[in-house]
């Protein structure tokens, strides 16, 4: 409960949640003030717990004395979620992103902590000195980048032992705040229409969905957590309600490509009454008998949205 609580403090992430999926630079899903305003609003922070183990196995590596700075990188920072976090932990802390929209975004927020910064650069020019660097992160990004790119500018960036971080977030699961044993019953309308626009998303999504096991990664002492940890240990949660999710879905942008070319956003709406409707009329009853509760009270319930964060971590070493 005390991490739950935790993660909802630092996450305002409402009904019009911005899904990732996007594709990025000028003109794709990630760019334009709306889209850095949504980011800014509604995307999820990386929960404590992950930014606790990153800055731990930081440390296992570089030996830290108050004569040397400490730096982070966060590449691919859209509007500072994964950025700030760092702040107490470092003591410079750069974001970067390839984004005007983003980096203007993520400015405004750059007040909150002296210790962090933010440039409008690509992945592959970091603009920081040779073996300057103690952590290189990039949160819900790196699929996104020309890896060699970015690969070459950590490997030049980060100090010998330094640690290179990749995270990202799969789909949320949905549970019933109070009956987490009737949760199943809620995925399965939700990951149907996941499931009808998957060839609306970008090739990239897949790397995702896939939780980067894929990904090439050419770090020593790798760490790789995924799946059932994630979702355990790792996951950003919050509060919502049936209403919440379906603004949430809205918002995928594979969703919003799917019926952009099958009837606009009429026939979107529809989509999503039709998803209501099953959790109304077919599952609600179902539930009702099950837990006793009246059909209103599990329209109205509370839900959790629990978003799994998987990651690999590893460190440069001088053979890299
Ligand atoms: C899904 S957002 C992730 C934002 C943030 N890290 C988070 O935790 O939510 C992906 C970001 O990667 C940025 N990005 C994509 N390609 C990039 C590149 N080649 N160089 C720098 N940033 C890039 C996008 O502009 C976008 O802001």
């Amino acid at each position: 409960m005390q991490r739950f609580l935790q993660s909802l403090s630092n996450f305002a992430y409402q009904r019009n949640y911005q899904s990732d999926m996007g594709t990025v630079g000028e003109g794709g899903w990630c760019e334009g003030p709306d889209h850095a305003a949504l980011y800014s609003l509604y995307r999820p922070s990386p929960p404590e717990a992950l930014i606790a183990r990153i800055v731990t196995y930081v440390g296992d590596g570089v030996r830290v004395n108050d004569e040397v700075e400490t730096v982070a990188l966060d590449v691919g920072c859209g509007p500072g979620q994964s950025t700030l976090p760092l702040a107490d932990h470092f003591d410079r802390v750069i974001g970067i992103d390839v984004s005007k929209s983003q980096i203007e975004a993520a400015n405004r927020i750059a007040y909150k902590r002296s210790n962090v910064s933010f440039k409008l650069v690509d992945a592959g020019q970091f603009p920081v000195d040779d073996e300057s660097c103690d952590l290189v992160l990039a949160v819900q990004a790196c699929h996104w980048f020309d890896l060699n790119g970015f690969y070459r500018e950590t490997k030049r960036a980060l100090k010998t032992n330094g640690t290179v971080a990749i995270a990202g977030y799969t789909l949320p699961k949905i549970e019933f705040m109070d009956r987490p044993e009737l949760s199943e019953l809620l995925m399965e309308p939700y990951l149907k229409v996941y499931s009808e626009t998957a060839n609306s998303w970008r090739p990239e999504r897949k790397l995702v969905d896939n939780e980067y096991a894929d990904f090439h990664f050419p770090f020593a002492h790798s760490v790789y957590v995924r799946g059932a940890e994630a979702l355990k240990n790792y996951s950003c949660d919050t509060v919502t309600t049936l209403d919440g999710v379906r603004g949430y879905l809205k918002s995928w942008s594979g969703f919003r490509t799917h019926f952009r070319e099958r009837g606009g956003s009429a026939a979107g709406e529809a989509r999503l009454d039709q998803m209501v409707e099953e959790y109304d009329w077919i599952r609600c009853p179902k539930m009702a008998r099950n837990c006793g509760a009246t059909r209103q009270e599990l329209v109205s319930a509370s839900l959790v949205l629990r978003v799994p964060y998987f990651f690999r971590m590893g460190r440069k070493q001088d053979q890299f």
